[in-house]
């Protein structure tokens, strides 16, 4: 009943009653902007609240943690490309082989920094490797580089990719792993400016390049080193390590996180919002092009052949946790607001994707901007989820360059651009179009010239829209927002046209 007034809803909203503005777009659908790596729809999974344990794994009836086969369908759905793990700040804590060999015999540990509860160990590296090829995606590894040692990391390595005989897989054989993993990426410490050792750039770039040294290429697998990048408009922390460090770096981690309010006093709620922390969210999400493109110009004055990749190795929005949840576990809910600065955020990626090549939003399960949250046995899929699944059209597909008359959302004498979009070719020569309207109260016609293209229909489009700002799911009503077919658009005198309701997000297939 829900779904189907959802349907309505959108079915309305898609043919608006009175005028709205008139936006120009053409792509050029036999042009390339480039390849969209599929990495840039990567996820992390740290320990760090109910992310792993009550995340994707659960207890059984023995208190064993299992992975959790619900979690696991919804993201092979997803078709995830990556997972990045241990962390995040507790990358930097983790002894590795405290999570191999017998549970029994792991010893537990206090987490200090979320929420100072007992880590048992009980997910390792066994357990991880298992869960992603269940999920039939690449790890990405942060090693301990703020209080581990070399030797710490370059065991590791070696107890997970070794082919032959040494140390180390003789003794991940002993534990029942005979093959190596291969596990190509690799980060070296994570966030090293803050919790990962509060370095200073000079320092990190000759730590980074000692241990960097250890990871040996083998036979089977070379490894794709991924030293800590910046926070956030932090250029300085690019240019020195780029400069000092850049010749062994394959990928640089760059976080940056969207937030409503303050980091300092009190950050944004992610339900309890109005329209004017509508707006300073999307201002803030919006302000990720500016600070990648401070990055590339940095990354392009020691790597001019754009051999190092950008990596976004945490986004997404933080808000203030919800109420009620275990303080330091990071619990939000996550509403349409918090969908569509995704989508503007994915369409930043594409638009740097001579250097973005892979990004990782925070956190996959229960952890800020999830793709899932679920409470005992109940799951839901986040709006958040919905964006991946309705963006995944593009990965590794090329991207068609646009150009876009944006428009603007005006709100109390300021203004945003309202639209935002990507275009596609994949694989099998279908043309895909994502269009984002941020105004949360005026629809907008886009009319679409599409060079190079003769489109007689539009074979499908999905649409994710709400009449709430806050609208969300919830573990009674977990299909209030899910994306519903799209009847707005329309091939009128070989053009495109396509009416986007106030906030709302469409994916076409042409
Ligand atoms: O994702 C939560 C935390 O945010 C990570 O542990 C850290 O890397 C970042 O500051």
């Amino acid at each position: 009943m829900k779904l189907l007034s959802s349907f309505l809803l959108s079915a309305t909203l898609a043919m608006p009653a009175v005028a709205v503005s008139t936006h120009k777009m053409s792509v050029d659908t036999d042009e390339s902007a480039g390849i969209i790596s599929k990495h840039i729809y990567g996820h992390f999974a740290e320990h760090l609240g109910r992310g792993i344990y009550d995340g994707l794994w659960k207890q059984d009836e023995n208190g064993d943690y299992i992975i959790r086969d619900d979690v696991i369908d919804a993201l092979k759905d997803l078709g995830i490309p990556n997972l990045r793990w241990p962390g995040g700040c507790f990358a930097d804590y983790y002894f590795w082989e405290d999570g191999i060999g017998p549970k029994e015999q792991r010893p537990s540990v206090v987490n200090n920094l979320w929420g100072g509860v007992t880590e048992d160990n009980s997910v390792g590296t066994h357990e991880f490797m298992d869960l992603v090829a269940e999920l039939e995606t690449d790890p990405i590894v942060v090693g301990n580089v703020g209080s581990g040692t070399v030797e710490d990391m370059a065991n590791w390595w070696q107890y997970v990719n070794h082919p032959g005989e040494s140390p180390m897989s003789k003794l991940r054989a002993e534990n029942g792993r005979a093959e190596p993993w291969n596990v190509e990426y690799w980060g070296v410490g994570n966030e090293s400016w803050g919790c990962g050792g509060n370095m200073r750039p000079e320092y990190y770039a000759d730590l980074y390049r000692r241990f960097a040294t250890f990871l040996h290429p083998y036979e089977n697998v070379k490894p794709f080193r991924i030293a800590a990048g910046a926070a956030g408009a932090d250029y300085n922390w690019t240019d020195v390590v780029m400069e000092r460090a850049g010749d062994m770096i394959d990928g640089l981690d760059l976080h940056h996180y969207t937030i409503q309010g303050s980091w300092t006093t009190k950050k944004g709620e992610a339900v309890n919002f109005d329209e004017s922390d509508w707006f300073e969210l999307m201002d803030r999400a919006i302000e990720m092009d500016e600070i990648i493109t401070g990055h590339k110009k940095m990354m392009d004055k020691h790597d001019p052949e754009k051999r190092v990749w950008l990596i976004v190795g945490e986004w997404g929005t933080w808000h203030e946790q919800e109420e009620g949840s275990i303080p330091g576990f990071l619990y939000q809910q996550n509403t349409l607001r918090d969908a569509l600065t995704a989508s503007v955020t994915l369409d930043i990626f594409h638009q740097h994707l001579d250097r973005v090549k892979m990004a990782n939003i925070a956190q996959t399960v229960n952890v800020l901007q999830a793709m899932i949250l679920t409470d005992g046995e109940k799951m839901l899929l986040t709006p958040t989820y919905h964006v991946f699944d309705m963006y995944k059209v593009h990965r590794d597909a090329v991207a068609l360059p646009i150009k876009l008359n944006k428009g603007k959302y005006r709100y109390e004498g300021e203004s945003l651009p309202a639209l935002s979009a990507t275009a596609s070719r994949d694989k099998d020569g279908r043309t895909h179009i994502s269009l984002t309207n941020i105004d949360p109260n005026e629809a907008r016609t886009v009319e679409i010239d599409l060079k190079g293209m003769d489109v007689s229909a539009v074979k499908f489009g999905r649409i994710l829209t709400a009449e709430a700002m806050n609208a969300h799911n919830t573990f009674d009503n977990p299909n209030n927002l899910v994306p519903v077919s799209f009847d707005g658009a329309r091939v009128e005198k070989g053009k495109l046209i396509v009416e986007m309701p106030a906030k709302s997000l469409v994916t076409l297939e042409l």
